[in-house]
């Protein structure tokens, strides 16, 4: 869909035109998993898909919300942005409403708002970033509260926190929203101090490949290994402070890595530990031309999301192994969350069709799903469109 397309289907919804567009991309990440809620650094870049966002201001203190990608209309006077509704795609714009009347800021007109996103749902994208930042972006100027870009991807955090139920960390909404095309974004998750990195792949591109097995980010699995990661920086208080398992690296790990006494724990800390010096090694790699060790970074990161953070499965686990076999490809891992999702991986030009063709026919042979993949293009963060 086009932004012409997206506005008659605006007015069609609500019988007016918008008054404005915006635009929110997803992200996908190169590297460093499972390091923001730990103090870590990551490094993902925004996609060129996303979602938009059309609205007008209406009189009747009324919030419409619909999506094109969704059948249900919701219709929520000023005084219920507060509160989560049961199973609905609207939590996301809802709880990004919820967050700006939190900071004190009155909500004195109704909107009619329309959505549209073509990040693919569930395949770990994303889309709900996107969807939460698209609405921290129209707010932020339809209420001229000013709000720089890091806060508005600490408000769609705190909306996926607080109406999702997901205590993700700060990377995704962070990316949708300070995203810079043709760069990467190092982004140290404590400080939230960040670089950006231009992405140059002379004759190689990214490859995102979707296992098309639903990457479910409920708050069940993912919380569990935030609560993980928390039971082992409290047992390694016992002999050593520390707020984040960020803070150590792999040699002071290793010193006191015996007060971690609840098996799991102890696995998902030495995954953290290593996956923050692989991150930090990656963005050396990378400014430095070095695509081999990059590409072998990330290798690595996959076999311990896969051996010691244990968020991979068949599916990933078979996209990312089918890869590793082909020539050309340069690295290959899960990125997101993971539990389904995508793959993203580094492949020579002239060795993409082979990839496209072999990694699909193996994944499908051995999981009975299709594939479907992509060419990633590093676009720009959220914006006004029109
Ligand atoms: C999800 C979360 C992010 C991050 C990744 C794993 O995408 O939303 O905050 O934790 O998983 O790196």
């Amino acid at each position: 869909m086009n932004v012409q397309e997206l506005k008659a289907a605006f007015e069609a919804a609500y019988g007016k035109q918008a008054e404005a567009v915006y635009f929110a991309p997803g992200r996908v990440n190169l590297i460093g998993e499972h390091t923001d809620y730990n103090g870590g650094s990551v490094f993902p870049c925004a996609l060129s898909f996303g979602t938009y966002l059309l609205l007008s201001k209406n009189d009747e203190k009324f919030v419409n919300f619909r999506s094109m990608n969704q059948p249900e209309v919701t219709k929520l006077g000023l005084n219920e942005l507060t509160t989560p509704l049961e199973n609905s795609w609207v939590n996301y714009p809802l709880g990004v409403f919820a967050q700006y009347i939190k900071r004190g800021v009155e909500i004195k007109t109704g909107y009619d708002i329309l959505i549209w996103g073509n990040v693919p749902n569930g395949a770990g994208l994303s889309s709900s970033a996107a969807l939460e930042v698209v609405t921290a972006f129209a707010l932020n100027e339809q209420l001229g509260t000013g709000f720089n870009r890091t806060v508005l991807a600490q408000i769609g955090q705190k909306a996926e926190h607080e109406f999702a139920f997901v205590n993700c960390g700060i990377m995704d909404q962070f990316a949708s929203a300070n995203g810079a095309k043709d760069h990467a974004i190092h982004l140290n998750c404590d400080t939230l101090e960040f670089e950006l990195v231009p992405v140059k792949l002379e004759g190689v591109k990214i490859l995102i490949s979707n296992t098309h097995s639903p990457h479910k980010l409920d708050s069940g699995a993912y919380n569990q290994r935030v609560a993980e990661c928390k039971l082992a920086v409290e047992q390694l208080n016992k002999v050593r402070p520390i707020k984040y398992l960020a803070e150590l690296t792999e040699a002071e790990f290793k010193e006191i890595e015996s007060a971690i006494t609840d098996p799991v724990a102890h696995k998902r800390a030495r995954h953290v530990v290593g996956e923050v010096q692989r991150t930090k090694d990656a963005v050396k790699a990378l400014k430095a031309g070095d695509l081999t060790l990059f590409g072998q970074l990330m290798n690595a990161s996959h076999v311990s999301l896969r051996d010691d953070y244990e968020v991979t499965g068949l599916q990933l686990d078979t996209m990312a192994e089918e890869a590793w076999k082909i020539d050309g490809v340069i690295g290959s891992r899960m990125t997101g969350g993971g539990f389904g999702g995508c793959t993203v991986s580094l492949v020579k030009d002239e060795a993409i069709d082979t990839f496209i063709e072999k990694v699909g026919a193996a994944y499908e042979a051995k999981t009975s799903i299709k594939p479907q993949f992509y060419i990633a293009e590093i676009g720009n963060g959220a914006c006004k469109i029109d």
